[in-house]
């Protein structure tokens, strides 16, 4: 298909359309190495043993906080503290959410990613809360390199949106989106408790019920020179917590220690992790942790991030009960939710992470 972007020409000789997929690219027989537009050197100090298996994240089991005994429902809410405060990433099980149903919604992204690309432009948008939204890397127009990735995001929640193709992606994200906060909802309310506060606490300050849910679909094809290239740059998320599935293909890494450890989820798990929201309210007890998503060259790797945060127009702060009972100062000021994620998209945010430009400057 003829790209109707403008063109440039890479360094490498290559013709590489601005904007194009990297779908589009990576399906073109001729690329064998990656584009200098896509090349992106790790740092020194991002290198990491991902592999080591004595560290591994943490395990919750979801049957034991919702339907066990006291006593167990008592001794999961421990494991999440600790999983909270050692890793801000852990991963659920037994959470009632069918495979089937997690698999059907990978399936019926991946159907949307294999359209053709004249048939996804609809959906193309550059505005960050468009509930519908399609494009590749992560902000073509400000960033350096490109990303080994294509996304579509939809918001699902205080409002569902949908897609009318691929056929079935409507039925299934509905689903999906419902049963996955359900289980958020339940990891808030266990979350809220670790913290020694009502279990209900974060939801009511956060506006939950008009919380926003975001299901961000992410394609990362097979890449010639995994080594050259990187399908998410490490980064932390903007809502209190993601829940993410992804096929068979891993990818994720996490920063732990100052090591990438690679996330080896159980098949059907959440993974889960904490975001800024999250760290903002417990004033850095629960830090909302680093990570990135490498590419392989075997196969395509697709994952689901479902980041939850407040209502839009809810500021987050350090709550009062929690500095008082740390004897703390707050160390961030408020900004609404929709501010912050405006302000994470912007270069400001690209340029320094979003928690640096909250935090109270003690002199
Ligand atoms: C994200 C994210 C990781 C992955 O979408 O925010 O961190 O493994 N994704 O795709
Ligand atoms: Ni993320």
């Amino acid at each position: 298909m003829a790209p109707t972007v403008t063109s440039m020409e890479a360094s490498n000789g290559h013709e590489v359309p601005k904007g194009a997929s990297i779908k589009t690219l990576a399906d073109s027989a001729s690329f064998t190495f990656v584009p200098s537009e896509y090349t992106y050197t790790k740092n020194p100090n991002e290198q990491g043993d991902a592999n080591d298996p004595e560290h591994s994240i943490p395990i919750i089991d979801f049957a034991l906080l919702t339907s066990g005994s006291p006593d167990q429902r008592a001794k999961v809410i421990q494991e999440l503290r600790r999983a909270c405060e050692e890793w801000g990433f852990f991963q659920v099980t037994n959470h009632g959410v069918p495979e089937n149903l997690m698999q059907s919604m990978i399936d019926a992204c991946h159907r949307f990613f294999d359209l053709p690309e004249e048939e996804k432009k609809e959906f193309q948008t550059r505005n960050l809360l468009d509930p519908i939204k399609c494009g590749t890397s992560f902000n073509i127009d400000i960033e350096k390199v490109h990303l080994w990735r294509d996304f579509l995001k939809v918001i699902a929640h205080p409002e569902f949106n949908s897609l009318y193709k691929p056929a079935g992606y409507s039925e299934v994200s509905l689903e999906f989106s419902k049963k996955t906060r359900e289980v958020a909802t339940e990891i808030l309310k266990g979350i809220s408790e670790s913290l020694g506060l009502e279990a209900d606490y974060i939801a009511k300050a956060m506006n939950w019920d008009r919380g926003l849910q975001i299901l961000a679909a992410n394609y990362y094809p097979a890449c010639p020179q995994p080594d050259k290239a990187i399908g998410l740059p490490p980064h932390t998320d903007h809502g209190l917590v993601t829940l993410l599935i992804q096929n068979e293909m891993g990818g994720l890494e996490v920063k732990h220690k100052d090591q990438w450890v690679l996330v080896n989820a159980a098949p059907g798990a959440f993974v889960v992790n904490i975001g800024d929201q999250m760290q903002i309210l417990t004033n850095d007890k629960y830090k909302s942790i680093w990570h990135r998503a490498v590419v392989n060259n075997k196969a395509t790797r697709i994952s689901i991030a479902v980041p939850h945060g407040p209502s839009l127009d809810t500021p987050a702060l350090p709550i009062p009960e929690l500095l008082e009972r740390e004897g703390q100062a707050p160390k961030y000021i408020g900004m609404t939710y929709e501010k912050f994620m405006e302000l994470q998209a912007s270069p400001a945010g690209v340029k320094k992470p979003c928690l640096d430009h909250l935090r109270v400057k003690h002199n």
